[in-house]
Parts: C-alpha cells; structure tokens; sequence
C-alpha cells in the first residue's frame, strides 16, 4: 500500500506529533506528514516539523473574521497537500462542520483520559489531570478516537489505563499518561494507514492484519 498523507494539527510541544514522526522513520507507520499546522505561532511542535524537514505551518485564527474561515484556511492547505488523513495531536482549537464533513472518519484525535470520563468542553492538557485527582478515582489513562462534530465524542479507537497513585501530582500523573498516549497513537494511526480500522456505528473494529 502506498504510504497515507497524513496532516497534523497542533497547539503545543508536540510530542504526540514527534511520536508519530518516530514511528514512521521507524517504518512502523506507512505514512508521511505532509504538512503540520499550528494555532500557536511558538508552538515547539513547528520546531520539531522543522527538524524533520516537514512543512510547518503557523494559522493565526485572529486573522479570520469567524471559526469557519480559519478552517477553510487549514482545509486548503491539508487539499493543497493532498493529505488524506488529519491528526490532532494536543490541538486546542473547535473544529468546523465542514472541515469534519469533508474529512469523515479520517480524523483521528487523542484526549488524555478514559472518554467519556474527564471529556468535553474545557477538559485539555493538566485540567484533564486535575479533575482526575480532584475526583479521587483509581484508574485514568488515554484514548484515541474519531474527532466528529462533538468535542471527544467520536468513536474509541484505542483505550489504555494507568493506576492513579495517592502521591500522583498533575504533573507525574500527565508524565505517566502522555507516555500512553504516544504509544496508542502511533499504533491507531499504524492501524489506519493499514486499512485495518472499520467504522460501524459507534463502534470501531480493528481488523486482522
Ligand atoms: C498533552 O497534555 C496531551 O495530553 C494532549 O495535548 C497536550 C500536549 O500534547 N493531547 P503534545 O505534547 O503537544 O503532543
């Protein structure tokens, strides 16, 4: 199979985004990252694209008179790159209808906690961490979904948990759990690039290799 376009979109350090440029030089994924796009203009993410000789691009929203023409903006750029497949890899910007009509079930976004614990409007990065704690439950983790029209509530790729211990802090327990997701998804976007992943319903089903 020929390797899939794939199209990034970032807001921060992209380490998510530098697990993915990983496991294709490692032959792991049969993909290539034809463009990255940050919201953030010091994103070190770009920085990363940069290192690896993938086209960086940074998309001010305060340019664009609404949340649609931003999209439009990352639309033609992804079109222009014919990138097939687009990852969300720690981005913080809200998604147009159109952009996750034209790419139905070929975005593939990762949220650091168990969806559909710890999800949805305002649950990112450390506040994610912070209501774990704050709820006192025992096991959070990752999971790698379809993005839909909803904020994180597409259909689960992948799911792996982590223990939370009583002397977790934000931050050990971010550490802990950014480890898993880097692994899951790099193996949910392997799966995609091998055409294993079907989309039925709600459901995901990952098919033999
Ligand atoms: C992390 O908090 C991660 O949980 C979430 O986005 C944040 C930044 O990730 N997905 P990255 O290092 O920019 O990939």
């Amino acid at each position: 199979m020929s390797p899939v376009n794939i199209g990034v979109l970032i807001s921060g350090g992209g380490t998510n985004l530098q697990s993915l440029i990983d496991g294709i030089k490692s032959n792991k994924i049969n993909g290539q990252i034809k463009a990255v796009i940050s919201s953030k203009k010091n994103a070190y993410g770009l920085e990363r694209a940069k290192n690896n000789d993938i086209e960086g691009f940074y998309v001010d929203s305060r340019k664009f008179n609404d949340n649609i023409d931003f999209n439009r903006k990352i639309l033609k750029i992804f079109k222009e790159k014919n990138v097939e497949l687009i990852v969300l890899a720690g981005y913080l910007k809200i998604l147009s209808k159109e952009l996750v009509k034209e790419y139905k079930d070929k975005i593939i976004n990762i949220h650091p906690s168990l969806i559909p614990s710890f999800c949805g409007k305002g649950f990112y990065g450390q506040r994610v961490h912070q209501a774990v704690l704050d709820y006192g439950v025992k096991l959070t983790g990752a999971t790698v979904h379809f993005a839909d029209e909803g904020t994180d509530t597409g259909q689960i790729i992948l799911q792996e948990a982590v223990k939370v211990y009583e002397n977790d802090t934000v931050e050990t327990l971010q550490k802990r759990v950014l480890q898993l997701e880097h692994e899951i998804l790099c193996k949910a976007v392997e799966l995609y690039c091998e055409g294993r992943l079907e989309v039925k319903g709600r459901k995901v089903k990952i098919l033999e290799g």
